[in-house]
This record gives C-alpha cells, structure tokens and sequence, in this order.
C-alpha cells in the first residue's frame, strides 16, 4: 500500500471517530451495569471480552512482526508495550472478573471487534512496515516524547490496573451486584480505570509520535469518556448517598 493511501485511512478513521462521538455520547454502551436485551443475541460475558479484544492483540502482532520493515530496536519497545497491554487485557482480565452469568450483546462483541481489528492493524502495519531508523534512530531512547510517553503509558497502566483491581475486588465470588467504590482514585473519580486507560494510550501516541497511535488514543477517548459519564449518572441515580465532590473521569474538573 502507497503510504500517502494508509495515512489517508488513518485520517478518515480520526473523522470516524470524531463525527460518531455526539451518538456515543447519547446511547449507553450496553454492556456491564447498561447491559440490554433491545439489542439482541447476547452471549456470556467473559467469551464476550475473550473474543472482542483478541484481533487487538493478534492482528497488532501479526502486522509488525511480518512487516517488510526495518524494525528499529525502538519499535520493539513500542511492540512490548502494546503486548503487554493486551496479553492483560484478552488473556487474564476477563478471567479475573466477577461476571458470573452475565451476558452482553453479540453486536457489542462485533463493534469491538471492528474496532480492535482497524486499531491493532494500522498500528501494527506503521511499525512494522513504514517505521524506519531514519523515524526512530538509538538516540530516540533520549527523545523527551519517548521518555515523556514512556512515564504516561505506565502511570496510566498503573492507574488502570489498580482501578480495576479495585473494582473486581468489591464484590466476593459468585456476587453480581454494585457498590460504591472508596479507594484510590475512586476518592476523586467514578472512573478511574477509564481515566488510567486513556492516560495510558496518550503516553503510547506521545512516545510513537504517529497518526495511527494518535487515531487509537482519539478513539480510546470516544468510547471511554461517554462510558465514564454514564457510569457517573448512574451512580448519582443508584445511590443517595454518592459522594457529591466526586468527579466522571478526570479528577477535579469533569
Ligand atoms: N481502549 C478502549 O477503548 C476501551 C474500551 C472499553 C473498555 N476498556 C477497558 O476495559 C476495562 C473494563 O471496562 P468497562 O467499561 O467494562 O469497566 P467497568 O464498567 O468499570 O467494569 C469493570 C468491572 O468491574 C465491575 N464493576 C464496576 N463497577 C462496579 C461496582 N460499583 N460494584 C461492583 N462491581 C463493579 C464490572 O461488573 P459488571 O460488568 O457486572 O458491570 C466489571 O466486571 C477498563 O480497564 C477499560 O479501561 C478500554
């Protein structure tokens, strides 16, 4: 593919993202406490999240490592990170939930799918085919963007896990219900693993400084920060008693 094609999907991909934003903002993604049955088939939830981010992790994989690129030393630690993240996400996130017989929709899984398929394959192919030394020389282990990215993607990881972590231990095994999260960032926030996870990919667009990790990061914040103001109004709905200082998603201002 000519480069000037691939940066044009990429650009489109941005629009995408950008113009579908009002809609997600409108509609509760109906997966977890918003789950509905108004959106057929459904199927178990934890396959569902097995099945939903495998592409992110296979096709990111496949793309960089049979990529006619250079593969310069630094792509390999862009490569790690993104793995890393995604060996989490599909192979010990969704055994670690307390989701037992809950279900989300097939076109939930599907959408994801898509999206994980687009993303790990844009990012994929820049790093393994158009990524060159020239792009990424050694010295740019002593780039502020790689150090600077580097320090986000792992405070946003570390956010990200731990809010989980959180979350997953609020209820005992074999429970399904809600309560109120007090630790952590949850102090501050209603969602700090959403928070984490969009800190965490702005680190990965700012240490690879390219389009298709910025298009990712955008995305990231189309479905996420919808999702956390849901989950914040539900929240205020649900219980009474919700801490009223308490912010969706990015402490003390949203
Ligand atoms: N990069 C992206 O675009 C993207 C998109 C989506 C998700 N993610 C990531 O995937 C992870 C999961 O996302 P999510 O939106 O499903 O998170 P979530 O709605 O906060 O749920 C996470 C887990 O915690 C449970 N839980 C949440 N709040 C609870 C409470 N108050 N009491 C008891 N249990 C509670 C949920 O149970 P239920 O399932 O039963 O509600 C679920 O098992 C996050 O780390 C997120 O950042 C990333």
């Amino acid at each position: 593919m000519k480069e000037s094609t691939f940066y044009l999907l990429v650009y489109l991909w941005i629009a995408v993202a950008l113009v579908s934003f009002p809609f997600i903002l409108k509609i509760e993604a109906p997966y977890g406490r918003h789950a509905s049955k108004r959106w057929g088939a459904m199927i178990d939830n934890r396959i569902g999240w097995i099945i939903m981010e495998l592409p992110a992790l296979i096709v990111f994989a496949g793309f960089y490592i049979f990529g006619t690129g250079a593969h310069p030393p630094v792509t390999w630690v862009f490569f790690g990170f993104w793995v890393f993240h995604y060996i989490n996400r599909t192979l010990i996130f969704p055994f670690r939930l307390r989701t037992k017989g809950k279900k989300m929709p097939l076109a939930i899984v599907l959408m994801a799918i898509f999206f994980n398929l687009v993303n790990g394959s844009i990012n994929g192919y820049f790093l393994g085919t158009i990524a060159n030394e020239a792009r990424y020389p050694l010295s740019y282990f002593g780039d502020p963007r790689f150090i600077a990215g580097v320090v986000f993607f792992i405070s946003g990881l570390a956010i990200n896990w731990n809010s989980d972590f959180i979350l997953i231990h609020l209820r005992k095994p074999g429970e399904s219900g809600y309560v109120i999260p007090q630790k952590g960032l949850f102090k501050y926030i209603s969602c700090p693993n959403h928070f984490g996870e969009i800190v965490e990919w702005s680190g990965f667009a700012l240490m690879t400084w390219c389009s298709p990790a910025v298009a990712f990061t955008i995305w990231t914040m189309v479905n996420l920060l919808p999702r956390a103001l849901h989950h914040h109004k539900w929240y205020q709905t649900t219980f009474p008693e919700y801490p009223p200082e308490r912010k969706a998603v990015i402490p003390f201002i949203l």
